[in-house]
């Protein structure tokens, strides 16, 4: 895998980005950047080298069917602000094409006519055989960017040689899939914290270092009191913690302690690396206003679960 920095760019190269642009808009405001900021140091470098970026990428599932609600056009004031130039061609939302989910050979060519070289910097994507995650790189020479290359290092670090104790809290919704990550984590952690939906759909053996909550706050839709106090004391000894997934119905006040007392254990932990990923985790820390504390935050969701289980991607395996 060729790093962007020994791409060969140069005074109008044209430089199609993969980019991260699956964000959140609400009657068409951005309502957070946190993805596309990370487009900013390989967006910035190819703009100074006097290459033109030429972004591509999706929002939402639109399935080959034209949404405006969906269209990119919504992004285009944070990139003139941000760039501070009308250097750069900003593609309509890839998925409006339904080539684009079918992987589709020709589509990668027209993609592909558009540039000279390739980078990826859509880490959140790269778990999808998607024609410009899986095809183009392979017709163009390819690179990644330096936000993929950060996404790789950091979980590799977590797999490899995390700090010891590590401390993994799994949470959320879909146990399905959820469970190879806590199956790989049951093999590599200290403990594995379980919390949110999963936490009671659990059904298989439970291994010493797997942690079911003990019990539930009103409706289940949060974690107890005796089961924030244990986690809260496991997280205190940790010097690296991996969370994803939040403890209960975050969105709502009554529900948020849980998934808030986990936060602010995690960040209040001076010893400890925390890393954490997840388009509703990033949200949860967010609302409680912790995100800018956690050591890593990975813009990836699914991809970030199927890295660390896989230790690579699709999107990453095109690079070569
Ligand atoms: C994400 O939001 O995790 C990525 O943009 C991938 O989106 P997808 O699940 O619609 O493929």
């Amino acid at each position: 895998m060729k790093s962007i920095k020994d791409a060969p760019i140069q005074i109008g190269t044209r430089v199609f980005v993969a980019a991260d642009l699956d964000v959140p808009i609400e009657n068409g405001v951005i309502k957070e950047t946190y993805r596309l900021e990370g487009l900013l140091p390989t967006t910035k470098f190819i703009v100074e080298k006097g290459g033109i970026p030429i972004f591509g990428g999706h929002m939402g599932s639109p399935h080959g069917k034209v949404d405006d609600i969906l269209s990119t056009r919504h992004l285009k004031s944070f990139f003139d602000t941000q760039l501070g130039t009308s250097g750069y061609v900003l593609l309509e939302n890839l998925r409006f094409d339904i080539r684009e989910e079918n992987n589709d050979e020709q589509y990668a060519r027209e993609l592909a006519d558009k540039a000279d070289i390739y980078v990826n910097e859509n880490f959140s994507t790269s778990h999808r055989r998607h024609a410009s995650i899986a095809q183009l790189p392979k017709i163009l020479p390819a690179f990644a960017g330096f936000r993929l290359e950060s996404e790789i290092q950091h979980l590799t670090k977590i797999l490899d040689s995390p700090e010891k104790p590590f401390v993994v809290v799994i949470g959320g919704a879909k146990l399905e899939s959820k469970k190879p990550t806590v199956s790989k984590f049951i093999q590599l952690a200290d403990y594995v914290l379980i919390g949110g939906k999963i936490g009671l759909d659990w059904t298989d053996e439970i291994p010493q270092n797997l942690i079911l909550p003990l019990d539930y706050a009103e409706n289940q839709l949060d974690i107890g009191p005796e089961t924030v106090r244990k986690y809260v004391d496991i997280i205190s000894t940790a010097k690296t913690v991996l969370w994803a997934g939040p403890m209960g119905f975050y969105e709502k006040d009554k529900y948020l302690l849980g998934t808030k007392s986990i936060a602010e254990a995690i960040t209040g932990n001076p010893n400890c690396f925390s890393l954490i990923g997840g388009g509703d985790t990033v949200a949860a820390a967010n609302r409680v206003g912790l995100l800018e504390k956690f050591s890593f935050v990975s813009t990836g969701g699914g991809s970030m679960l199927e890295f660390l289980v896989k230790k690579t991607l699709p999107g990453i395996e095109a690079l070569g």
